[in-house]
């Protein structure tokens, strides 16, 4: 058999499947966490152009660095990720662990602390004062579900999208799962923090099948967001391979 002059086409693609395999597609959450993630891929050298916060574009191509910015709602990032739409995304815990998405979990990019906690109004956080049954007023329906089942506790949960702080003042429920960073919210409003559910920060979140298809610049994505982050050793591992599905929660006994 005489030698055969490789089609160019055939190059072509090839050379566009490299290409692609180099390229990264990253779900933002826009919100308090997008000003701390930009900052966080300018501290690890990432040129991020026309990038900011005050843009309404949801789109930010950034050729140069390979990589194309979708900018979302932190509820989405999980959905995004988990169906290839992004190959990485950028969120906080408590969505992961709302969402109970499945995708890789290997960086806590240190970022954005806050905590899942149960408040109630002044002088009403003594268990003995409520019915048997009690109303907790949330947007983490699961977390909260969760949580009151292991304490063996039935309650009825009011899902709401917002503004959870003012569900206990206007008697919508006796108690609130919301988040808390500064506590201010819940200060301004009468309420006091009973107990703390799980400790919340930004993590990197990466699709399974781009983690394969796209090892080398999603492993070095991690590598230089690693460096800058303040991340506690036992989330350094060297490969990406924990779950945020069954990862492990701060729970602390409850006072309620
Ligand atoms: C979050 C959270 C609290 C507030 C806590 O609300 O739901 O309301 O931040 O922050 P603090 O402890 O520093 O006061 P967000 O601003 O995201 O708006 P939302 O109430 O509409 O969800």
């Amino acid at each position: 058999m005489g030698w055969v002059r490789r089609s160019p086409v055939i190059k072509k693609v090839r050379f566009r499947t490299r290409l692609a395999d180099t390229m990264l597609t990253i779900a933002l959450s826009k919100g308090k966490m997008l000003d701390l993630t930009l900052d966080l891929f300018r501290r690890a050298g990432y040129a991020l152009g026309s990038l900011s916060i005050e843009s309404r574009r949801l789109v930010f191509p950034c050729p140069e660095i390979g990589m194309t910015f979708l900018i979302v709602r932190p509820t989405d990032v999980p959905t995004y990720v988990e169906y290839g739409a992004a190959d990485v995304g950028i969120v906080g815990k408590d969505v992961l662990m709302e969402r109970d998405s499945d995708v890789y979990e290997p960086l806590d990019l240190g970022v954005g602390a806050c905590r899942i906690a149960v408040a109630a109004l002044k002088g009403q956080t003594s268990r003995d004062r409520l019915s048997s049954k009690i109303r907790v007023a949330t947007k983490y329906p699961k977390i909260t579900e969760r949580y009151f089942n292991q304490r063996g506790m039935s309650v009825e949960i009011v899902k709401l999208y917002g503004s959870i702080e003012l569900a206990p003042l206007v008697g919508l429920a006796d108690r609130i799962v919301d988040l808390v960073e500064t506590g201010s919210t819940l200060k301004a409003h009468d309420l006091v923090e009973v107990e703390c559910i799980a400790q919340s920060t930004a993590r990197l979140v990466v699709n399974r099948a781009s983690l394969k298809l796209k090892h080398a610049v999603v492993t070095e994505l991690i590598k230089k967001l690693r460096v800058v982050t303040s991340a506690p050793a036992r989330y350094r591992t060297a490969a990406p391979r924990m779950s945020s599905r069954g990862a492990r929660r701060t729970v602390r006994r409850s006072r309620i």
